[in-house]
């Protein structure tokens, strides 16, 4: 399961390599959870269900958010990246570092 995206030998993997490989893993999962959820909110066509669908992909956006901290937390590079690059005003792309 877990392991399936690994790369490399699991027993020459860190414990934070293996740990950020399984917030990496989730995080894209919750990602394509709320992409599935959109989807399907976009294609009901009871309003009832839409709501409740949209209410799922939003649960799905609050796990992936709870991930990304962590991998924030625990990542110093990633940190960096984020520090840099989100809540910014202005251009998104365009500066180096
Ligand atoms: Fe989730």
């Amino acid at each position: 399961m877990s392991s399936e995206g690994l790369h490399a030998p699991r027993k020459r993997l860190s414990k934070g390599t293996l740990n950020l490989h399984h917030a990496i893993a989730s995080l894209m999962e919750e990602l394509e959870a709320v992409d599935w959820y959109r989807q399907r909110a976009d294609d009901c066509d009871d309003e009832a269900l839409k709501g409740i669908l949209l209410h799922n992909m939003r649960e799905e956006m609050e796990h992936a958010c709870m991930v990304l901290e962590w991998i924030r937390r625990n990542n110093k590079d990633f940190e960096a990246m984020m520090d840099e690059f989100l809540y910014r005003k202005g251009e998104i792309a365009g500066h180096d570092d």
